[in-house]
């Protein structure tokens, strides 16, 4: 027997959240727990038969281990065909441009994304759509809730899937084509910017340190930045993926991105440093003793897109996530584009990219992307800024100035406060939210509250609602904060609280001694040290 029904029971805890499954490694190794969620993937989306899927991940531990067993159902589910990354590997971005170049019936991502990664981290499994992107809440729903009465999966048990060969091969009827992971995603960024410009650059002298963290974009980094670039060979560090990351946390911040930032921060700084994280969707940029916000950088990528070839057209209108500072709606402003808010997830960019409502995108979360996947994506990040530094000739902080001096400066900061118990969390959430109706109006020392509420979002493209997201408190002035529970961490709450105050004059502040007041008023308002016992953040962004 090559296919056979494996009898299973449900496991409660398959809830998608932010971005698709995340649990701990050994969670997903324990007997069907993967299978059963793959199967409810497969049946959620109204089966697989005679469709072709993507897979592929991130390479941390059990990547290659969950890839196998995922063409193994798909071909016992009826696929038509699987086209998975080279030993089992594919870069978030790079899923999802395969998935819409290929015209596919969509792909199963592997990731934890910035997560460690070990067989005690974190493991993560996604579905996206044919259009490349997320699957919306409606059709993760629907995979929530096989997984509450699955009794069976289909698994292929026979043949050989040979993961490190590139090439076609079968699996029963189905077809397997195994793709080198970088070869696409390169032809897709030539398309998108000027290469011969960015390299001459490079060849004057701009020096750049890739920090791939032991993670995903090492090949693509060291494949655009290294060979087709020409920046030195070693300019590209820590660019083997390694199943543990090598011990690092690879998300791309100035906390867990530290030795890169000590670098940047140092004497002999090169001109320009980035990262990016486990899957390679987010990116953080630093110019020499200049860290650029997550915020700043989709603005001074909206004031400069066209200069970049598959932008020059102009953009269609720009979208960032409710948390993420203003700084982007004042360029649409400026350049006259529509600005839309929508909630954290990527998932909700995915409609207004669809509808042609906007090509640019970003959140504070160290995402950055545009309409050419449906992912965020760091590798496209820094090459629209080494696309910018090319044609502007100036350098990050150069850049940085400018853009404060003709915008104003949206200082910015988000204080994560992480692993508070669950239940300690929520209270504190539920407290806020009884008192939100009351605060309108109420002074805190110079601050005087001007709206708060609990954050709702109206797709304007399918009319859905997502309630719940985020509580924001908006103060006379323009200054805010917000607060919301991440969705997705393994373990525990973690609390994030973003803060933001718009000034005008002064560009040269500490960001935290800028938002000292709001920081404060935030902490008396939210009562974080009552509930969680916690007074100080785990990791400031
Ligand atoms: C992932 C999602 C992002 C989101 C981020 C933070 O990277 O793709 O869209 O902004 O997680 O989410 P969290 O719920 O942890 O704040
Ligand atoms: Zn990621």
């Amino acid at each position: 027997m090559t296919l056979t029904s494996v009898q299973t029971a449900p496991f409660m805890d398959q809830k998608p959240g932010t971005s698709g499954l995340r649990k701990k490694t050994r969670v997903f190794m324990e007997d069907h727990y993967l299978e059963n969620f793959v199967q409810a993937i497969f049946e959620g989306i109204g089966g697989v038969k005679g469709k072709t899927l993507v897979v592929g991940g991130d390479g941390r531990f059990y990547n290659d281990r969950a890839t196998e067993i995922i063409v193994r159902m798909a071909a016992a589910n009826g696929a038509a065909k699987v086209v998975a990354g080279q030993n089992g590997l594919l870069s978030t971005p790079a899923a999802s441009h395969l998935i819409r170049s290929l015209k596919t019936d969509g792909g199963i991502i592997l990731s934890a994304s910035h997560n460690p990664g070990g067989i005690d981290e974190d493991f993560g499994i996604k579905f996206n759509m044919p259009n490349g992107g997320p699957a919306p809440e409606n059709v993760t729903n629907a995979i929530f809730e096989v997984t509450k009465s699955i009794t069976s999966y289909k698994m292929y048990q026979g043949g050989t899937v040979d993961l490190g060969a590139v090439g076609y091969s079968a699996l029963g009827d189905m077809q397997v084509e195994i793709v080198d992971p970088v070869t696409a995603y390169v032809d897709l960024m030539q398309s998108l910017f000027d290469f011969a410009a960015i390299k001459k650059m490079i060849s004057e002298g701009t020096d750049i340190r890739f920090d791939a963290m032991n993670a995903i974009t090492g090949p693509y980094a060291s494949a655009i930045i290294e060979d087709l670039l020409g920046a030195q060979k070693g300019s590209v560090v820590h660019g083997t993926p390694l199943p543990d990351f090598g011990g690092m946390h690879p998300d791309p911040n100035p906390t867990w991105a530290h030795e890169l930032m000590d670098e940047m921060m140092g004497e002999a700084a090169p001109a320009f440093g980035c990262a990016s994280d486990g899957d390679g969707d987010r990116n953080m940029i630093v110019g020499p003793k200049c860290y650029v916000s997550p915020s700043d950088s989709l603005a001074v990528i909206a004031a400069n897109a066209t200069v970049a070839p598959g932008y020059a057209q102009g953009l269609k209108g720009v979208a960032r996530s409710m948390p993420t500072s203003a700084a982007v709606d004042r360029v649409a402003d400026a350049l006259g584009l529509e600005c839309y808010e929508t909630p954290t997830g990527w998932k909700f960019f995915g409609n207004l990219m669809d509808d042609g409502r906007v090509s640019l995108c970003g959140e504070e979360s160290f995402g950055t992307g545009s309409d050419h996947v449906r992912e965020k994506d760091g590798v496209w990040a820094v090459l629209m800024w080494l696309n910018i530094m090319a044609h502007t000739g100036k350098s990050v902080p150069e850049l940085m100035q400018d853009h404060w001096a003709k915008f104003g400066r949206n200082y910015y900061s988000r204080h994560d406060f992480e692993a508070i118990e669950s239940d300690k969390a929520d209270a504190m959430i539920a407290n806020l939210r009884s008192k939100l109706s009351d605060l309108s109006g109420q002074s805190f020392e110079d601050l005087v509250v001007e709206t708060a509420d609990d954050y709702s979002y109206l797709d304007p493209v399918d009319g859905s609602t997502s309630a719940h997201q985020g509580v924001r408190v908006v103060f006379k002035g323009g200054a805010r904060f917000v607060v919301r529970l991440s969705g997705t961490g393994t373990s525990g709450a973690t609390l994030r609280l973003y803060v933001e105050k718009l000034d005008l004059k002064n560009f040269d502040q500490d960001p935290q001694t800028a938002l000292a007041d709001v920081i404060a008023v935030a902490h008396k308002i939210v009562q974080i040290e009552q509930f969680s016992g916690r007074s100080t953040p785990d990791v400031i962004t």
